[in-house]
């Protein structure tokens, strides 16, 4: 394979420039970004501390008139612009101004991995510690936690989930990322639909049901919306200069308005089916479903201990959560990694190499800092994990989202060509992107920022 000199900022040219996705395969990475750590890690603990089904539905409603239209928009300006967030916002708008403020897209990604990768690890020890058995011995679960986020084991299982995940984007857009969602995907699939049977045929899962499906409107505040909406951005991978990235690889001829909708279905069914496996297995285990991070760590195991062929079930679980993880790891990692092979030239082995290790490496600290000998890094309240997290997923992400609405609302002149709507679909699309989105996700910063309160 050639590899050419950097495209910098002008059109066509450049490796990267021509690789390409074929159509299933792009909806299967997509997808495989889409689903992650957000769908069992995150969802399940705020939809038990929001209020269970009205929070659910609350999510639906910001994913689909929200979360899809920012997707379509992602992912036209990365096949409009066939580059990284940035270099795509630069050819599309002919100023550096919007390049400039698309490297936050570029930054987010490689931050909010450095963490990501940290959850990721936990869950393949998590596996490992499930199928032999070990998880089960001491029947303590929070101390077994807090041992283990304490000690510098999570730092080695970080490093391995660096090292696949840079070992798949280093074989490139379709003999990588592409070969390797086709493999995990239904794997994944069959792991989801293994576990949700076994969560709903444990005696007494009608409750957990109930809880996750029959909304109490009385629930519902404007706090759990913004947290909803933000979850929706988070769980789409938008503001994070993935979908743009894989946008980039599109061809021409996909329908992006039909690649919307499956991704989008796809990661809201998945969302669906995690709640269905958690809320019946907390509930009949009696254990807490609104408890925080450490529900899927800590509640879980012992529900797990408690059923027939447990080890093996809670081994499966945690198989499906480090699947779902490392593919959203690679839709993370390809946007720093297009970033510098563009603009600095670098070819792909060398820039997965180099950004990889300085991604593992900054993320030391947050795996560390949980009880552990970083623990000493602790600001206001919150581990350097915590406000890793924070930043990421509440200030970026939003400011991304609404960089991106702008843009396309306001700045683009070929959106309506690249998006390949009828004329009625895309005169809502523009109208949610113009009017809806920004003023919503504006909300969700100022909420998020602390700036302001209900
Ligand atoms: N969507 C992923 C999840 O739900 C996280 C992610 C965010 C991945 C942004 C890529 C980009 O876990």
């Amino acid at each position: 394979m050639k590899e050419q000199h950097p495209s910098g900022l002008s059109e066509g040219g450049g490796e990267q420039s021509k690789e390409r996705f074929s159509s299933y395969g792009f909806i299967l990475a997509a997808i495989g970004s889409a689903v992650g750590l957000g769908n069992m890690w995150k969802f399940p603990y705020i939809t038990g501390l929001y209020g269970g089904a009205a929070f659910f539905l609350l999510f639906t409603i910001c994913l689909l008139l929200v979360g899809l239209p920012v997707l379509l928009a992602e992912l036209a300006v990365g096949r409009g612009g066939r580059g990284n967030p940035s270099t795509s916002l630069i050819r599309l708008s002919g100023s550096k101004l919007w390049g400039r403020l698309g490297f936050i897209t570029i930054l987010g990604p490689f931050v909010i991995l450095s963490f990501y990768a940290v959850v990721a690890g936990w869950t393949m020890h998590y596996a490992v510690l499930s199928f032999t058995g070990k998880l089960f011995e001491s029947g303590d679960y929070t101390g077994l936690f807090t041992n283990f986020i304490g000690s510098w084991l999570p730092v080695f299982w970080q490093f391995i989930v660096m090292l696949l995940t840079g070992f798949i984007i280093m074989l490139g857009v379709s003999a990588g990322i592409e070969r390797f969602n086709k493999i995990l995907i239904p794997g994944l699939v069959i792991l989801l639909l293994v576990l949700v049977v076994r969560a709903l045929t444990l005696e007494g899962a009608g409750e957990g049901v109930a809880f996750f499906l029959r909304p109490d409107f009385s629930k519902l505040t404007a706090e759990s919306a913004l947290v909803a909406l933000g979850h929706a951005f988070f769980s789409l991978s938008l503001g994070m200069g993935a979908m743009i990235t894989y946008g980039a690889y599109v061809d021409k001829r996909q329908s992006l308005g039909g690649a919307t909708l499956a991704i989008g279905l796809g990661d809201l069914l998945y969302a669906f089916l995690a709640g269905l496996i958690i809320f019946p297995t907390t509930f009949v285990f009696d254990l807490e479903a609104s408890q925080g991070p450490g529900l899927v760590f800590v509640a879980l195991p012992a529900a797990f201990s408690a059923m027939p062929l447990g080890a093996f079930f809670g081994g499966l679980f945690f198989v499906l959560l480090a699947f779902a993880a490392l593919t959203s790891a690679v839709s993370l990692l390809e946007v720093p990694v297009a970033f510098v092979r563009e603009v600095l030239g670098w070819s792909r082995p060398f820039a997965v190499v180099l950004v990889s290790a300085a991604c593992f490496l900054i993320g030391v600290p947050s795996a560390l800092s949980l009880g552990g000998d970083g623990s000493g890094l602790n600001f206001g309240g919150k581990s350097l994990f915590d406000w890793v997290d924070f930043i990421c997923s509440n200030i970026v992400l939003p400011l991304s989202g609404l960089i991106i609405t702008l843009f396309v609302g306001y700045a683009w002149k070929g959106a309506a060509e690249e998006a390949g709507l009828t004329v009625w679909w895309f005169r809502v699309w523009m109208f949610m992107i113009r009017f809806v989105a920004p003023v919503l996700v504006l909300l969700v910063f100022l909420y998020s920022a602390g700036l302001i309160s209900f």
